[in-house]
């Protein structure tokens, strides 16, 4: 999988160390963490730093891919996302995504996902991407529809670390 590309407006670039103050910043008030399985509330910006080593240490597994979603002509990051495998034994590609709060609204997320799936189609060539949103994010619901992602019926019951709760996320699938 190519290691950054570009939308309309976006730049998805890998993550560097010096992102870390700005997704702090974005996940600071726990909106955004509870929302996502991996992201703890509160997300101390060493936290974030450990995360950021941790990605680029894994880089050459080759099961998961982490995205830096900044404006193309700022490199001002506004949220990420990432295509990865759930487990070792996980056959099929799953997509993940947040934008910081005050980028919310603007398209950001369904801009960023798009140009993913797009990138993981010609990269990867899945017959299948999976995606899932907690019950109470429709939003993040919508912006999978609007990628051709259907509901498959089926639920699994994730660990939040926003929530430090197990929560109910509603399984979603694009065949491509
Ligand atoms: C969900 C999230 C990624 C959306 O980001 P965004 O950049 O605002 O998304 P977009 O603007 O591209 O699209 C949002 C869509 O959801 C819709 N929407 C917003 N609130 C909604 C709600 N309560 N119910 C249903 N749809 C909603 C918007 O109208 C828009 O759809 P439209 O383009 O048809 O009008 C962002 O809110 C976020 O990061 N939330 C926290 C983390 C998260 O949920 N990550 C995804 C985990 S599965």
């Amino acid at each position: 999988m190519r290691d950054r590309f570009e939308t309309e407006r976006l730049l998805l670039r890998p993550l560097e160390q010096r992102d870390a103050a700005a997704i702090h910043r974005h996940c600071q008030d726990g909106s955004i963490a509870r929302f996502t399985a991996h992201i703890p509330a509160p997300y101390p910006v060493l936290a974030v730093e450990l995360y950021i080593l941790s990605v680029r240490a894994g880089a050459g597994n080759r099961n998961r891919f982490a995205y830096a979603v900044t404006g193309k002509d700022d490199d001002r990051l506004v949220g990420a996302c990432g295509i990865f495998k759930r487990n070792a034994a996980a056959t099929h590609w799953e997509i993940g995504y947040w934008v910081g709060p005050e980028a919310q609204g603007r398209g950001i997320a369904s801009e960023a996902a798009a140009g993913l799936v797009e990138a993981a189609r010609a990269d990867l060539a899945p017959d299948r991407l999976v995606a899932g949103h907690f019950e109470d994010n429709p939003a993040s619901g919508r912006v999978l529809e609007k990628l051709g992602f259907a509901y498959t019926g089926e639920t699994t019951r994730l660990f939040s670390m926003g929530r430090m709760a197990y929560a109910t996320s509603r399984d979603m699938a694009l065949a491509v």
